[in-house]
């Protein structure tokens, strides 16, 4: 890609109507396989969305993004670690490490975005525009369903990608790029600068906030923006679970918990000071493996109770039915 095409890139949202040839599909299918990767492991993998009703619907749930409809093609990237799990379980990596699934989600996270941002470059080049679209994640479990995803996959990031109708001016950029060593002053000087100098472009051309009012008010608690992010957040700590190597070292202590405790559940004071215990230790010392704590002592407190009805119920019929052959037998 030449100079001129990183300096002048700016985000496509108006396409014409075009169909995507096979020979460019092939070309940009190429491409994402080219992308690197963290170790080769390859642990991204994406999506060309080319039917109609699925752009629909992914624009739909994105905000109601008229562009992702509109556009020619919409390539999902994911992490996908379906494939290393499988190969893993093999191999007998470390399976019950926190530390280490945590560093396998972030690298095929930071996999498939690199794998977006070289097809972006690409597809500039084929003389497409291109928006990146990050909100995937923010309605990521209806996108699993839809598009079939793997359970050990996230949707990280897409793009809309079209034959350009109109291209919009480049937008201001703060300088963030420092020498040798960052500099808080200069960042907190660089920042007030830029919102100075962006007004012209955000506030008197686009009749928009400025850059730092835009930026305050979308991270306020109950602007859509943070209500998405946050939707955002939990599919993110629910595929983190997913995505990670098995049966946590927590699921392990709560199972092991479960069985060792059956006999002692004739003593529920017992019983539920263990689970107590176990729940106090877990989410001290297995802080990445809490994501989902809620979640498992909901379940774990269901457990019990389904255990228990079924149990006082089989009970109370086991005497019911001793009772009456009893009292069969004496009269
Ligand atoms: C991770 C990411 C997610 C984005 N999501 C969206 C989006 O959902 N919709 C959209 O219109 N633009 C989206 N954008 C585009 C940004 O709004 C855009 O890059 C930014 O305003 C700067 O403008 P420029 O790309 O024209 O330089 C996204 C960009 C990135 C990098």
């Amino acid at each position: 890609m030449s100079i001129n095409n990183f300096l002048e890139r700016t985000s496509v949202r108006s396409f014409k109507k075009h169909k995507v040839s096979k020979k460019d599909i092939d070309t940009i299918t190429k491409v994402i396989n080219n992308s690197p990767t963290s170790t080769n492991a390859q642990q991204f993998s994406a999506v060309i969305v080319l039917d109609d009703k699925l752009k629909d619907f992914i624009g739909t749930n994105n905000w109601n993004q008229q562009h992702i409809k509109d556009s020619n093609m919409f390539i999902l990237f994911i992490a996908d670690r379906s494939r290393s799990k499988t190969i893993a379980k093999k191999l007998k990596t470390p399976e019950d490490d926190q530390n280490y699934k945590t560093n396998e989600v972030m690298r095929s996270v930071v996999d498939a975005t690199i794998a977006a941002t070289y097809t972006q470059d690409a597809l500039i080049e084929m003389g497409y525009g291109v928006t990146m679209v990050g909100g995937v994640y923010a309605f990521g479990h209806a996108l699993d369903k839809k598009l079939n995803l793997p359970e050990e996959s996230m949707a990280v990031v897409g793009l809309s990608v079209g034959k350009p109708k109109t291209i919009e001016a480049v937008k201001p950029k703060m300088n963030k790029v420092f020498i040798n060593k960052f500099d808080k002053m200069e960042n907190k000087k660089r920042i007030t600068q830029y919102n100075e100098a962006s007004k012209k472009y955000f506030v008197d051309e686009r009749k928009r906030d400025d850059w730092l009012t835009g930026m305050k008010k979308a991270s306020t608690k109950d602007s859509g923006m943070a209500q998405a992010f946050k939707k955002g957040g939990q599919y993110i700590a629910d595929k983190a679970k997913k995505m990670g190597w098995g049966v946590t070292v927590l699921e392990i202590f709560l199972m092991i918990s479960w069985v060792t405790n059956v006999p002692s559940y004739c003593s529920s004071e017992v019983n539920t000071s263990i689970t107590k215990l176990f729940f106090l230790a877990s989410s001290t010392r297995w802080k990445p493996s809490t994501m989902n704590i809620e979640n498992l002592s909901l379940y774990f407190f269901l457990f019990n109770l389904a255990y228990w009805t079924i149990f006082s119920f089989c009970k109370d019929v086991i005497i019911f039915i001793l009772y009456r052959h009893t009292k069969k037998r004496t009269y």
